[in-house]
């Protein structure tokens, strides 16, 4: 009897210190995002003047080299806001901006910034909507915004040929969101674990090695604080896929 009451209290330490360390990794990731971020951000804002001439005409070769620098400036960008933005859902301070918005506004807004990168890969960008006029719904714009762009940019990211499709209407007393490509598909096991965070699947590895596999996991986290659902569905390899998004009225 005595001995496992010890065992227990020893347990219940080994927990805490567990947990301490756990907090401490959180905020080590959260401070080193903060200050990354800032100078990334103004090597963003010196490189695309110089790009832009700002500072006299650059050789052609140079220009190359510079919209390389900027591409990988932008990864950077992207890489650290992820790891903010884990940290902040793991530690349950992620901050809610709550206004009316409207979904179809979003879809558009994130088609024109990924309209460039649609081109560059002779695939088209469709919007389609059923019904009359979407409804305002009560949201975080920013947050909405960028679980569409991640499940549009992955779109494009994974297919090589063809069109993605945005849908958007109501049911149930729903708004849906239905993103579909006719790109890599997914196999049965990696549906399984898609929005699980760090998990990476065919597709990932072949067409894009860079990236992290945040992308998913930040958008379910984002969609589950609106108290809405995100899912995805496949035929298999080479089948396209399908990424629905459901939001409450
Ligand atoms: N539209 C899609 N078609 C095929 N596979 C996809 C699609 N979207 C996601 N995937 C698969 O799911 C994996 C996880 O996607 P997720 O967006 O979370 O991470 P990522 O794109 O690998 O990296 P990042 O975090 O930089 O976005 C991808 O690596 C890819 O294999
Ligand atoms: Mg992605």
């Amino acid at each position: 009897m005595l001995n496992e009451i010890k065992f227990r209290e020893q347990l219940q330490f080994a927990y805490q210190k567990l947990e301490e360390l756990d907090q401490t990794k959180s905020e080590f990731i959260s401070i080193a995002s903060h200050q990354l971020r800032t100078p990334l951000t103004a090597i963003k804002g010196y490189l695309s003047m110089v790009i832009e001439g700002s500072y006299g005409k650059m050789p052609e070769k140079a220009g190359g080299a510079l919209k390389n620098m900027y591409a990988s400036n932008e990864r950077l960008i992207k890489l650290v806001n992820d790891l903010l933005s884990i940290s902040r859902i793991e530690a349950g301070r992620m901050e809610m901006n709550w206004g009316q918005g409207n979904v179809e506004e979003i879809a558009k807004s994130v088609m024109e910034e990924l309209e460039i990168k649609a081109r560059e890969k002779n695939i088209k960008l469709i919007l389609e909507k059923s019904g009359a006029s979407l409804p305002q719904i009560r949201l975080d714009s920013e947050k909405i915004r960028n679980v569409i762009l991640n499940l549009i940019d992955n779109a494009i990211r994974y297919t090589n040929r063809g069109s993605i499709k945005t849908k958007l209407g109501v049911e149930n007393n729903k708004l849906k969101v239905r993103i579909a490509d006719t790109g890599e598909g997914m196999t049965k096991d990696e549906l399984d674990k898609l929005f699980e965070s760090f998990s990476r699947g065919g597709a990932g590895n072949k067409l894009w090695t860079e990236g992290t596999g945040l992308g998913l996991y930040i958008a379910k986290q984002f969609v589950k604080m609106h108290k809405g659902d995100i899912w995805a569905e496949s035929e298999g390899r080479d089948k396209g896929s399908t990424f629905y998004i459901e939001l409450p009225l």
